[in-house]
């Protein structure tokens, strides 16, 4: 994957890019390159500027400085109208009053194609989205999943060189977004458009991004692929903002290690001072469970004698509310597969081992404004 990563040209550049509303800054100097063909994720939290950069791309919202460059033409002072994008939203904002095929041929019928051309190109992109028998209908008469993927084909239905997805799947429940995530994707594969999905939805940022993008109050934290996202987080904002992340408070000892409560823990590299006050975070699934009886090696230290205070079954693997009076009544979650639970017959009260591997025990700094350094 990462061969075809290196041979894509850049399609979408974003150079400098503020937006302000009056006095209040939504993005500050974003830069970002966009490779042809790739699917990039803008992920955070409620408010951070995701929908506002979204929307200065399309040209929706022109930026207050800054440049924007699709496909090597700067694009940056064009109107919507001319540019070159398909666009779905949250909400399905399909035409109430015109049929599905209506509505997939609405912009085909603007640029003069022939009845029986503008007839094919809807044929097909119904066929593309799964619904070739749906097109007599009205928006009403569809469910929500089936509604959003008549927004995309109309998005698609100009062969756009870029697709701009805010929140497509947000409005639809659990099951159908996890089932039209595969066939977003799945499209997005197959046409190989660049396409840009603003979502505040980590697992589908993991699920469906080639890249993704972070953003905190209209800065960006970290890009990456999804697992360097999850893995190698730059930021205590990235570590936990993606996935579960247990964090402990902590001081930094010699040696890259720290100290939690009573409990001295072998850490990944760190560059913080002896005594520094730290936070110690690690992910429930990194989380290694060892029978109560267990005698660590010398050389794989980093176990703590845990008592389960709480089991939680979530269909593949137990959360478990993990205690232990030395760590200065700070509890840990840890993830434990089924078979594991069975194996260490875990129950709740009991007690067991767990050991933090030092290669996923990440360092941050306290203040999390010391953090976004790169
Ligand atoms: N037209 C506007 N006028 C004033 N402030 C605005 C305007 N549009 C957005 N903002 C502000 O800019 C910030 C970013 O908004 P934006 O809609 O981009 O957030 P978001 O990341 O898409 O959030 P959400 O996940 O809730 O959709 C917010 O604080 C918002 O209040
Ligand atoms: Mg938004």
């Amino acid at each position: 994957m990462k061969d075809i990563a290196e041979t894509r040209e850049s399609y979408l550049e974003i150079i400098g890019l503020w937006k302000m509303f009056g006095d209040f800054v939504a993005l500050r100097d974003i830069t970002l390159s966009i490779d042809e063909g790739e699917f990039v994720c803008f992920l955070g939290p409620s408010g951070c500027g995701k929908t506002t950069l979204l929307r200065a791309i399309a040209g929706l919202d022109i930026q207050t400085r800054g440049r924007i460059v699709q496909a090597g033409q700067d694009i940056s002072d064009l109107p919507a109208s001319a540019r070159d994008f398909g666009i779905v939203f949250q909400s399905y904002a399909l035409f109430p009053n015109l049929t599905i095929r209506r509505n997939i041929a609405f912009g085909l019928e603007n640029i003069g194609l022939s009845r029986e051309k503008i007839r094919q190109r809807v044929d097909e992109l119904l066929d593309l989205v799964g619904l070739p028998d749906q097109g007599e209908k009205y928006p009403a008469q569809l469910s929500g999943g089936q509604q959003q993927r008549i927004a995309l084909a109309r998005a698609i239905a100009m062969s756009p060189g870029l697709l701009l997805l805010d929140e497509p799947l947000s409005a639809l429940d659990a099951k159908v977004r996890v089932h039209l995530r595969h066939e977003v994707k799945e499209l997005q594969r197959k046409l190989g458009v660049t396409t840009v999905m603003v979502t505040h939805d980590q697992e589908e940022a993991l699920a469906m991004a080639d890249r993704i993008v972070v953003m905190r109050d209209g800065v960006i934290e970290q890009i990456g692929p999804p697992t360097e996202i999850y893995r190698e987080p730059r930021s205590l904002f990235v570590a936990d903002f993606i996935g579960e992340m247990n964090q402990l408070a902590a001081v930094a000892e010699d040696g890259d290690a720290v100290r939690v409560g009573e409990v001295r823990l072998d850490s990944r590299q760190h560059d913080f001072k002896p005594g520094e006050q730290v936070i110690a975070a690690i992910r429930p699934d990194d989380l290694i469970p060892h029978e109560a009886g267990h005698k660590p090696d010398a050389d794989s230290g980093n176990c703590l004698r845990v008592r389960l205070r709480e089991m939680e079954f979530l269909g593949s693997f137990w959360r478990c509310s993990l205690g232990h009076q030395s760590l200065g009544g700070q509890m840990l979650i840890g993830d434990f597969s089924v078979n594991a639970a069975r194996r260490l017959s875990l129950e709740e009260g009991g007690e067991m081992m767990i050991e933090l591997p030092a290669s996923r025990l990440m360092i941050f700094g306290r203040d999390e404004s010391e953090d976004g350094d790169d």
